[in-house]
């Protein structure tokens, strides 16, 4: 084989790996909403749209690795939930799953996306859950990952011992007076380990730089509490999923529940804590991941989501006014409509 023959591919793969644009060059926005303002960040406009709904104790940065290369097929929307990132603390203290998928909903109404794709990771996937059960005309399809719903079969909170993989802290986490007493001024200490407890690489599953991004963001006052005020919605998502299951039943739209295999295993458990959200469900266990998938095996990851979205029949997302738009003046309500979106809050 001759020589050209074999770089030109290797120069084209070189190309078109260097023209993803990084995630912390993409646009910000921030809009104002009853409760809280909401950050985002997006791609370019002109695809289909796919939302992100990042967990916790990540926000945005959570996409670093997938959202460039989810920009690729996707106008990517990459929201900081309430009280995490760059997003403000909810005046209301309410980090519970249906107050802070309500955010996501009045995004995508000031954004005019009337459905959208759905990738979520960890506290997130209760968000999404949240958003595609009250509003699912508004949801294509969604992805699911690293979650168990709270009451649903997953994981154990109990102490059994300090292995990796056994989700003590969950609990712990729960008591936000605690917890805070306890981990105020070591945040970034706590990190280190909690990154390092669910994960499948060890130590390197997260550079120093985005720890330190990670970091900073919950050192912010308000913000470590705020962290788990998610998990101490916990209780009143259990009760909230619960009744919305039984009176609206399963989502019906495509679904895909994913998990790392360090901690999905076996594989069966992701059918035992989706099953009875979604009737239309696969799943998918990502190889050499734990908790932390975005990180630990962006590509395999994003290519899964890809090929599961598919070809899409989604209109190309319009974003060419954002620049121009000031977004800060008005309120939004969490229920008010933005002009030519049909839909209730
Ligand atoms: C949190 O917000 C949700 C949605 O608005 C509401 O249903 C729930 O009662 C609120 N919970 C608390 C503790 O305020
Ligand atoms: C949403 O649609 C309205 C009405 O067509 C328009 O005024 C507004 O600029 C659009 N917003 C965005 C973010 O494109
Ligand atoms: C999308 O369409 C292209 C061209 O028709 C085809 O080659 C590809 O396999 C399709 N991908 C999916 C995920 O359906």
């Amino acid at each position: 084989m001759k020589l050209h023959s074999l770089l030109l591919p290797i120069a084209s793969l070189i190309t078109s790996i260097s023209c993803l644009q990084p995630l912390d060059q993409w646009g910000h926005e921030r809009i104002q909403l009853q409760d809280v303002s909401i950050h985002f960040r997006y791609s370019q406009g002109g695809k289909p749209p796919l939302l992100l709904i990042h967990g916790s104790p990540q926000h945005s940065r959570t996409w670093t690795h997938m959202g460039p290369i989810l920009a690729e097929h996707f106008s990517v929307i990459a929201p900081d939930n309430r009280g995490q990132g760059d997003s403000a603390l909810s005046l209301s203290d309410n980090y519970t799953a249906l107050a802070a998928g309500a955010d996501h909903l009045a995004m995508l109404n000031f954004l005019n996306i009337s459905k959208t794709y759905v990738f979520s990771h960890d506290k997130g996937a209760g968000l999404a859950a949240s958003l595609a059960l009250e509003h699912p005309e508004r949801v294509e399809k969604i992805i699911f990952s690293e979650y168990a719903l709270p009451g649903m079969t997953g994981y154990s909170t109990e102490v059994t011992s300090p292995d990796p993989y056994q989700n003590w802290q969950l609990a712990f986490f729960a008591v936000p007076d605690v917890a805070q007493f306890f981990i105020q001024g070591k945040e970034r200490q706590m990190l280190e380990w909690y990154f390092w407890h669910s994960s499948y690489s060890g130590t390197d599953v997260i550079s120093n730089e985005l720890l330190d991004v990670y970091a900073r963001a919950i050192s912010k006052p308000g913000f470590l509490r705020a962290m788990f005020q998610y998990f101490a919605a916990a209780f009143e998502d259990e009760k909230y999923f619960k009744a919305v299951l039984a009176s609206k039943g399963k989502l019906q739209m495509p679904a895909l529940a994913m998990g790392g295999e360090a901690l999905f295993s076996p594989p069966e458990i992701l059918r035992q804590a989706w099953g009875g959200v979604a009737e239309n469900l696969e799943t998918a266990v990502v190889p050499k991941a734990g908790h932390w998938i975005a990180d630990e095996n962006p590509t395999w990851v994003a290519n899964r989501a890809i090929q599961f979205f598919g070809n899409s029949t989604l209109p190309g997302l319009d974003l060419s006014s954002l620049e121009r738009l000031t977004t800060m003046f008005g309120i939004l309500g969490n229920t008010m409509l933005t002009p030519g979106i049909n839909g209730t809050a």
